[in-house]
């Protein structure tokens, strides 16, 4: 019995080593585009005048992300190129070697939103040295000579997170929540967010009784970290700063468990389904709409004039400079806005971003 199974196993591989050579032999290309990939979107119609062009995403955990693909992707493809899409899961090495085999399989340029903004340093390096330019796509790459960064004013989305915040409550116990301390947009929405709670903390208007970085942005981690908050100061709490609607989510729960989810403010970052359904029902009181289509979009198009040999000078769509702490990167910035309920219908439906169906539809 024994033996036959190890017979049958060496059977196995052998046959697999057949097909896989077999596979080779019938293409001229040595790397497949799509074996490596979790959400390739290559075509394989073997045309190298194609432009191709690697996009390589953190994680695909926030709903945005999947936005962000499609809309990037069909964009690119409409222009003529080919997109090969990568997400890593929250991981940098999982992303360094998701980027390093993307630059053996031959794309043209690279769009990188980075897990980690300071060691996606090297990964730059790395694509210029096979003289492949890259796009930092909403978060910043630091300390490196990456070529342009298309993202959205960050600082201003913690603005508009601050100043809603202090509008509301412009006197009590603050909780003050941040993103993951690897994500440069997560030290920018902060920065933007207490340039209006900090001079009501100074005054002695506000108290901020629990300051938290979130790690990864984890919505679990982030319900621990409330329920923690709320222990050490007997439920005391007249406003919350989540960064976004996914810790939004988990704070809204830790909330919800000791009676005071509608009761206490919390505001939010990325227009999530979820998040503006807890808004209808007022649990949530805000979150910034960030239009990721007009984002990815925006940067295929981008890409592809680049991937052309277009130079980022000669880019007609850069409106300002970003400080990455090595250059002032070239930058198109777009502009998010604030959501209540008072404009979800506006902002949210007609723009299409949701039908009214999922917004207000029952469950
Ligand atoms: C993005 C947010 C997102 C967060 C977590 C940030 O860099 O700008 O839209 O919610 O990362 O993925």
């Amino acid at each position: 019995m024994h033996n036959l199974k190890k017979v049958l196993a060496l059977l196995t591989v052998l046959v697999m080593l057949v097909g896989i050579m077999a596979g080779c032999s019938s293409s001229n290309q040595p790397v497949s585009s799509d074996d490596t990939s979790n959400t390739s979107n290559s075509s394989d119609d073997g045309n190298s005048d194609k432009i191709k062009i690697g996009f390589s995403l953190p994680t695909l955990r926030e709903e945005r992300y999947e936005r962000d693909r499609d809309a990037f992707t069909k964009k690119a493809e409409s222009l003529g190129a080919e997109v090969l899409v990568q997400a890593a899961n929250n991981d940098e090495n999982l992303q360094n070697n998701q980027v390093e085999n993307l630059l053996t399989q031959g794309i043209d340029i690279l769009v990188l939103d980075p897990q980690n903004a300071d060691s996606a340093a090297a990964l730059v390096d790395e694509a210029h040295k096979a003289g492949i330019k890259v796009i930092s796509y909403d978060r910043l790459i630091k300390n490196t000579d990456v070529d342009l960064y298309i993202s959205f004013d960050n600082e201003k989305v913690g603005e508009l997170q601050g100043k809603f915040l202090t509008d509301l409550v412009p006197k009590g116990v603050y909780y003050v929540f941040a993103g993951s301390p690897t994500d440069n947009n997560a030290t920018l929405f902060k920065q933007g967010a207490m340039k209006y709670i900090q001079p009501l903390a100074d005054k002695g208007d506000i108290t901020i009784a629990y300051d938290q970085a979130i790690k990864d942005w984890q919505p679990e981690e982030a319900m621990k970290l409330m329920e923690n908050a709320l222990t050490a100061n007997n439920n005391k709490v007249d406003a919350v700063l989540a960064p976004n609607d996914g810790t939004a989510g988990g704070i809204i729960q830790a909330l919800a468990a000791q009676g005071l989810a509608g009761k206490v403010p919390v505001t939010g970052q990325d227009a999530e389904l979820a998040a503006v359904k807890r808004i209808v029902e007022g649990t949530q009181s805000m979150t910034v709409f960030k239009d990721v289509r007009v984002l990815a979009e925006k940067a295929a198009e981008l890409a592809v004039q680049m991937a052309q040999g277009k130079e980022v000078s000669e880019l007609t769509d850069v409106n300002g400079k970003v400080d990455n702490g090595k250059i002032e990167v070239p930058s198109v910035l777009l502009t998010p806005v604030v959501i209540t309920k008072d404009n979800i219908d506006k902002e949210l439906i007609e723009s299409g971003w949701f039908t009214k169906e999922q917004v207000y539809g029952s469950n």
